[in-house]
């Protein structure tokens, strides 16, 4: 028996790293899963992000522990694709219970410096990216009449300010508004919504060239208060399997830190 049997999840950003991780945790609690990925590199973005080929492993994977999952390329930003990941999800599954708005992107310059570009991408994805996800599937979660559960990636910097990514500080708050306005108007529908904000996590994102340089230039910025330098993906997905799960059936609208400590300090 799983704490998600019978459950359907959407994972955005499922290609790799948390996403992946969260994908491979809910199945493994008998959840059948359905992931969208851009796959593909914005022109802002200063490190790589995921490949298709990534995108097929994550469905290797969850399908190696018998579960059903469905991949879909598909952007955040865009409403009309991702109105087609939930009607997909759907038409495969027939219902949709849990929602992870996990997608994102990171970079960092000065407010000051930002190009309007960088400015506008980092809105689109983080921001409109999630509001367009929830937009998608809540219809098909009222509609079930089962309730639901909806997380939603922010990061403590989402809870104070970090120098250096105005942009993205600005977005991980704003989904913290989105959350508790969410979580108001769907409590009548016992579909709960909350957010969780990790300290820096082991994946793709902040392991590479780019955020190596970025880090070695001010080392003390991202230390924790627990010994540990960086999460791991895991230990997100276990926040996100309890706030999913049964066990928080009536825990909506908190902001959950997942960060050893580091917004304490
Ligand atoms: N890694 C960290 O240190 C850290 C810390 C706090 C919060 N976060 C947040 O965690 C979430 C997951 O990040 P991660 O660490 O797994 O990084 P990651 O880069 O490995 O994964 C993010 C995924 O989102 C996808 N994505 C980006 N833009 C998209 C779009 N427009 N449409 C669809 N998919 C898109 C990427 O292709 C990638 O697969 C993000 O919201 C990030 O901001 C990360």
């Amino acid at each position: 028996m799983g704490k998600l049997d019978g459950k359907v999840a959407i994972i955005t950003g499922g290609a790799r790293g948390q996403g992946r991780s969260h994908a491979l945790t809910l199945a493994r609690e008998g959840a059948d899963i359905v992931v969208c990925d851009i796959a593909a590199q914005i022109d802002t973005v200063p490190y790589p992000m995921a490949t298709p080929a990534d995108l097929e492993e994550t469905v290797r994977l969850v399908e190696d522990l018998d579960r059903r999952c469905i991949a879909v390329q598909a952007d955040v930003r865009d409403g009309a694709q991702m109105r087609a990941v939930a009607e997909r999800a759907m038409g495969e599954f027939g219902r949709i219970d849990i929602l992870l708005a996990n997608a994102g992107i990171a970079g960092f310059a000065s407010a000051w410096e930002l190009t309007d570009e960088q400015w506008n991408d980092m809105i689109a994805v983080n921001l409109t990216g999630v509001w367009q996800s929830c937009k998608a599937v809540i219809p098909h979660m009222i509609a079930g009449g089962r309730g639901g559960s909806i997380v939603i990636t922010s990061s403590t910097a989402g809870l104070k300010g970090f120098a250096g990514s105005a942009h993205y500080v600005a977005t991980k708050h704003g989904v913290v508004g989105l959350m508790r306005t969410l979580a108001i108007e769907l409590a009548p529908y016992n579909i709960r919504v909350n957010t969780v904000h990790p300290t820096g996590v082991n994946t793709p994102m902040v392991v590479n060239d780019y955020m190596r340089e970025v880090l070695a230039a001010s080392p003390q910025a991202l230390t924790n208060l627990l010994p540990v330098e960086m999460v791991e993906p895991v230990d997100i997905s276990n926040a996100i399997l309890w706030l999913v799960s049964d066990d928080a059936r009536y825990v909506t609208g908190v902001t959950l830190p997942v960060d050893a400590g580091f917004t304490v300090k």
